[in-house]
């Protein structure tokens, strides 16, 4: 009997744990993520919204990435050009995760054809 009771213990303790990494895939959290952001100094070369510029981030925006959250992770961790890498032990997953939430979360520019004075010039540009 108490070899079933001790049996039961822990195999309520293995389904315990076996729910631990589910708490650790919490969803990102943008706030978390503009903090991390800002922490990790993303900004210096990208700029608080993620606008980028053509002297820091050769041109690249994040705001609008078009990169999926993985491939934007795996260039975080191995940058090919000018960006320095951060490696797992300086800015963990979650944070990244977070980051990628963050710039998600801001919003992004109109198409041209949306905004009535672009649309006006090219209008104009193509009656020349
Ligand atoms: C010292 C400047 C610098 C810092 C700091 C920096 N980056 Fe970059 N990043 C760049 C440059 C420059 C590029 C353009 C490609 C290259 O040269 O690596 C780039 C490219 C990227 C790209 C690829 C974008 C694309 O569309 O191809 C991502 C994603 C990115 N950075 C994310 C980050 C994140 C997240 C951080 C903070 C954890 C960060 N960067 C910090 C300079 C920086």
């Amino acid at each position: 009997m108490a070899n079933v009771r001790a049996y039961l213990v822990l195999s309520a303790f293995a389904a315990g744990a076996a729910l631990i990494p589910g708490a650790a895939l919490a969803v990102p959290s943008a706030d978390n993520g503009k903090a991390a952001f800002v922490k990790h100094g993303c900004w210096q070369c990208h700029g608080f919204e993620g606008q980028g510029s053509t002297e820091t981030s050769a041109g690249r925006v994040l705001y609008d990435t078009k990169l999926p959250l993985e491939a934007f992770k795996a260039y975080v961790r191995d940058p090919s050009g000018a960006m320095p890498p951060y490696h797992a032990e300086i800015l963990s997953d979650s944070d990244l995760a977070d980051i990628y939430a963050y710039l998600e979360s801001l919003p992004k520019p109109k198409p041209a054809s949306e905004i009535p004075l672009l649309k006006q010039s090219s209008a104009a540009g193509e009656s020349r």
